[in-house]
């Protein structure tokens, strides 16, 4: 385990907790049991970490960040439910545990998803207000809400499931890339900046152009780790992409020149945080896992 593994199993160790304590055991509501089973099955919790790292890097010391990061995570959880379903993917393997669909049905997946994405708004909106003022809430709110539809992460994953048997160009590949994955993980960073009411709009810019490239960069990544990854690592069935026929970076450019385009984004990203003015370590070494994560 590198040290920045470790820190990241740290995280998840104080995060799992918080986030399981918004989905009670006790619920005898079917909807409410398939939603729980997604978000405890585990995961990386790395958007939730970003939003952490990105405040931190903003000058936030306390853990204001958790509402946010909470949030972030439940309508990550819910893009893969859907993602999963028959419908799109049609996987039967996440996060080492049967998709939600196929433990519960396909109806109550819908619908999980569904509550889901409202109980990311729900929990953004009851932050504190000794945490997040009013305005830093409508703030995050909106672009957590735009990063999440048409022109983020459900735009992209209605062009993903266009692509699929087609030829696509590098250019429309990079936009859906951007939409169904980078979007998000662009929200996870804004969102962790806009917890310092005094952050600057150029601020802004350089994390969501940094976002931008990360976010790209994880699903370069993600479909390198579908073509040579270990399902068993992954939590999640390897060569997919290949069975669905997905438009992918190793589909197009083959897998040494998808992972050279992972690295060429990487050191863009890396190269933004020079201009940064405080603690970037955190965002630095995240850079790292995403280009040589094996999970
Ligand atoms: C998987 O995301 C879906 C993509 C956007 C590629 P993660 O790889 O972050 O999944 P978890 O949260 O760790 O399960
Ligand atoms: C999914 O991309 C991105 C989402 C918005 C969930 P993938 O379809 O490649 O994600 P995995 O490989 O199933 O995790
Ligand atoms: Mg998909
Ligand atoms: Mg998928
Ligand atoms: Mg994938």
């Amino acid at each position: 385990m590198t040290a920045f593994e470790s820190r990241l199993a740290t995280f998840q160790a104080t995060f799992e907790p918080l986030l399981a304590a918004e989905f009670p055991l006790a619920s005898d509501n079917r909807v409410e049991q398939a939603a729980r089973y997604s978000v405890v099955a585990g995961g990386k919790r790395l958007r939730p970490f970003l939003v952490r790292a990105a405040a931190r890097a903003c000058g936030v010391q306390d853990d204001r960040w958790l509402s946010p990061a909470l949030a972030v995570e439940m309508i990550h959880t819910y893009s893969l439910i859907h993602d999963d379903l028959p419908a799109m993917d049609d996987d039967d393997l996440r996060r080492g545990h049967l998709t939600c669909h196929k433990a519960f049905s396909e109806a109550l997946a819908i619908l999980a998803g569904d509550g889901l994405q409202m109980q990311a708004i729900e929990t953004l909106l009851s932050a504190p207000d000794a945490d997040l003022n009013a305005h830093q809430k409508l703030k995050m709110t909106r672009c957590l809400s735009a990063a999440s539809g048409f022109k983020g992460m459900v735009g992209g994953q209605a062009l993903d499931i266009g692509a699929e048997g087609q030829s696509v160009s590098l250019e429309s590949l990079r936009h859906i890339h951007a939409l169904k994955t980078g979007a998000l993980i662009t929200a996870a960073i804004e969102m962790g900046c806009l917890c310092q009411p005094t952050i600057s709009d150029a601020q802004l810019a350089v994390a969501r152009q940094f976002g931008g490239l990360i976010g790209l960069a994880f699903q370069v990544v993600d479909d390198i780790l579908d073509v040579n990854g270990d399902t068993a690592v992954l939590g999640k069935a390897q060569g997919a992409d290949v069975q669905h026929h997905k438009a992918t970076y190793p589909a197009l450019l083959g897998l040494e020149g998808a992972k050279q385009y992972a690295t060429e984004l990487y050191e863009q990203a890396i190269g933004l945080l020079d201009g940064w003015q405080s603690d970037t370590r955190e965002l630095h070494d995240l850079a790292s896992f995403v280009l040589m994560r094996n999970r």
